[in-house]
């Protein structure tokens, strides 16, 4: 694993941005795995910043994104696909077939993860852009899952749900369920990006670090990735 240290949540976002691109620019046709949260919000401003300025054909770009509340509907502001129109797909020109969401209102949902992990193999993931929780989880994969899950339908923890309440009216608002990348489905990445900033993920970061893989810490496979770039803040470093 590489750890790149910055100071600022604005270095860390164009850092990102950059890593991506690269990515972008060097393929024909780039397939990038996309992440929700506070965490890279900036990284789709600075990325659909340097996308709009430059030559790249954004109509060969495929995206996939993560994981999706069960239970709402697209247009609803906390969506994840709200959030990634809102935050990126509306300042780009991405074409809308190109754009894979998993559908948290699908009426089939095991034919919904089973028929996203197939598309997931049929593109292949250059880059899987991550955020990490407190408890290590990534994507909606939460202590216990097993490292040999794909794309799947998860109960989110209490710990979590507490966590994205900031973004509800109120708790009981959450949704209790989401559909979600397994961990094998992200470790398929052909290389990986995962962005820690903040003091409250500093024992996420610290845990990720210290080398023990165990299903308890989802985060803790990426040790086994032969590519995972970590972009860190200070505030998460610490000391
Ligand atoms: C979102 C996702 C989650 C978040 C994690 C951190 O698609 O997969 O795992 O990355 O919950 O969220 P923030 O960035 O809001 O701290």
């Amino acid at each position: 694993m590489y750890l790149i240290k910055v100071n600022s949540y604005q270095e860390m976002s164009d850092k990102a941005a950059d890593i991506l691109f690269d990515v972008i620019t060097s393929k024909e046709r780039p397939v990038i795995g996309l992440a929700t949260g506070s965490t890279p919000e900036g990284t789709y401003k600075a990325l659909s910043d340097k996308l709009n300025s430059s030559t790249v054909d954004q109509s060969k770009i495929t995206t996939f994104n993560l994981d999706e509340y069960v239970g709402l509907d697209r247009n609803h502001n906390q969506s994840y696909a709200y959030y990634m129109n809102e935050n990126f797909f509306n300042h780009v020109s991405i074409p809308e077939e190109n754009i894979n969401l998993l559908n948290g209102k699908a009426a089939d949902e095991e034919e919904e993860v089973k028929s996203y992990e197939e598309k997931i193999d049929e593109q292949g993931l250059d880059i899987q852009l991550l955020g990490i929780g407190r408890n290590g989880h990534i994507a909606f994969n939460e202590p216990g899952t097993s490292f040999d899950s794909l794309t799947h339908a998860v109960e989110l923890t209490e710990e979590t749900i507490e966590d994205n309440s900031r973004f509800f009216d109120d708790k009981e608002s959450v949704p209790s369920r989401a559909l979600s990348m397994g961990l094998k489905s992200i470790m398929k990445a052909k290389k990986i990006l995962i962005l820690i900033n903040g003091e409250n993920k500093k024992e996420a970061l610290s845990e990720l670090l210290n080398g023990v893989v165990t299903e308890e810490n989802p985060a803790s496979i990426l040790n086994n990735h032969p590519d995972v770039t970590i972009i860190a803040d200070s505030a998460a470093i610490g000391e």
